[in-house]
């Protein structure tokens, strides 16, 4: 999962202040909690509720929380602060609700911290926040929910689901049984459960219906998803996008994030032969150290990853690969790091993050000695991060010259521009008709920017109507 995101929902353009009530929602952390987000506006919009960009113009306000690191942590009881502000300058009545991990984690503190919260709810009891919101007008300050009952709110919140564009995350997995020595997770979001094939598979036909042509199925152990399937047997990921990718209007599905340890050969085999199955993939290895590795509880070695690696090449030979890093874990040396930048050489990723290790209260790792300072963690980030930037930028700049299938999205920021993505998550912008949104046309690499490629447009679109290619095609805008 992501740390990278810090988004509102947005819906349209902001709503009437005459018309029914508002609310704001701001997201911290990763991609399962901008789907959450999505799912709790949904979910509310039945009730009169419809999205605005301003907090002050919100009659509630949801901050959906992040407790993997501190910094994530921290920037809560900033906004807090914030909103204390905006809520007493606010004419008429304010409802704040703390949403996700740190509500989670630490409900009661943050309630302690911030009288102006009125609701605090954990990530599995979102389908109840119309009944928090009631309970919460009727008696300020009483609405704390943060139990476990994950099917439950699968089911409550795909019955409101609405898609808004090309690309849409779908939930398939929930939680952790993995307990990495550093992690929150398995505290926050609990055990691992998956939702059925069958509820999957409906909610993605529903989102295909609306014109989604892109899945991105989320977990925070996505491919230990398993359920059974359709056919009665017992179904791992790999069925499960076999069956996805058989549903008209999906185009691409891809996944996020896996666990070495649950890369099984049927999800191999699915990467080697499913097209629609994108040839990029997040696979966290987090230290390249055998020793580091058994320290952190990752139930691997930096060799068992590296032939998982080739045997993943070899299934799928034009896979590029993301990862995550923790550098500074507890007891790392010199030589530990090492090993992990060498990893690193040896894997060649097309993108990765890393991060400093953060002290989690109540993980194992944080009572480990030998803590490393700060300032070594800087350094050895600083290191790893310009390895890291420099495998991403010659694996953009491989890709110049070459065409590649885009899947376009959205209008760009010039005129006649639209952007899309690449098979390897690259944004990327080109010169086509806006009746391309939602199809997949090959596209000329032209150049690389800071963060997105240039592309032009060199044959045919795929999932469009042919009239529709024939006439926009004369009149595809050039710069
Ligand atoms: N400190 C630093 N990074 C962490 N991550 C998870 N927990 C911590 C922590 N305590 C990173 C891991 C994980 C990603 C989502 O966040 O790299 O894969
Ligand atoms: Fe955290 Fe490890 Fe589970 Fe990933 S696999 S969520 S890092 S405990």
């Amino acid at each position: 999962m992501r740390e990278t995101l810090d988004i509102m929902v947005k819906d349209g353009p902001p709503r009437e202040r005459t018309a029914g009530k508002a609310v704001f929602v701001k997201t911290y952390g990763c991609q399962m909690n901008v789907y959450d987000s999505e799912r709790m506006v949904d979910l509310l919009r039945p009730l009169g509720y419809r999205p605005v960009d301003d907090p002050a113009a919100a009659d509630l306000v949801i901050l959906n929380t992040c407790h993997i690191r501190e910094k994530a942590a921290e920037k809560l009881y900033s906004d807090l602060g914030r909103l204390r502000e905006t809520k007493k300058e606010k004419v008429g009545e304010m409802t704040i609700a703390v949403a996700g991990c740190v509500a989670q984690a630490e409900g009661a503190e943050v309630q302690s911290r911030a009288d102006i919260v009125d609701i605090v709810v954990g990530p599995q009891a979102y389908h109840r926040l119309p009944e928090l919101i009631a309970k919460a007008a009727r008696r300020k300050g009483e609405a704390l929910d943060t139990e476990f009952a994950v099917e439950e709110k699968f089911d409550a919140l795909a019955k409101s689901r609405s898609a808004d564009g090309v690309s849409a995350f779908l939930t398939v997995q929930e939680g952790c049984d993995k307990f990495c020595t550093f992690c929150v997770v398995p505290y926050t979001r609990g055990q691992e459960v998956s939702r059925k094939a069958a509820a999957i598979l409906a909610e993605a036909r529903m989102l295909a219906d609306q014109g989604v042509r892109e899945l991105t199925l989320l977990g925070q152990n996505v491919n230990a998803w398993a359920s059974v399937g359709e056919d009665g047997r017992s179904w791992g990921l790999g069925d499960l996008c076999r069956a996805l990718a058989r549903i008209d209007g999906v185009l691409r599905i891809r996944f996020m994030t896996s666990h070495p340890r649950d890369m099984d050969d049927g999800l191999i085999a699915a990467l080697g032969k499913e097209e629609k199955l994108m040839p990029f993939l997040h696979l966290p290895v987090q230290a390249g150290s055998d020793r580091i590795l058994a320290a952190m509880n990752r139930g691997h070695t930096a060799a068992d990853y590296l032939a998982l690696i080739g045997k993943i090449r070899d299934a799928r030979p034009d896979i590029a690969l993301s990862g995550d890093f923790i550098v500074g874990f507890p007891g790392e040396t010199a030589e530990d790091f090492e090993a992990t930048l060498a990893l690193a050489r040896a894997v060649g990723y097309a993108s990765a993050y890393s991060f400093k290790y953060s002290r989690r209260p109540g993980t194992p790792a944080a009572s480990m000695p030998k803590q490393v300072n700060e300032t070594e963690k800087d350094r050895r980030l600083e290191a790893l991060q310009a390895l890291l930037r420099a495998q991403r930028d010659a694996f953009c700049a491989s890709l110049v010259g070459k065409a590649l299938p885009v899947l376009f999205e959205r209008p760009g920021r010039r005129p006649g521009q639209l952007i899309g993505r690449t098979p390897y998550l690259q944004s990327l912008h080109a010169y086509a008709p806006a009746s391309m949104i939602g199809s997949i046309a090959p596209a000329r690499i032209l150049g690389v920017t800071s963060n997105a490629l240039a592309g032009e447009v060199v044959g045919r679109a795929e999932g469009m109507h042919p009239a529709v290619t024939k006439a926009e095609d004369a009149q595809t805008p050039r710069e």
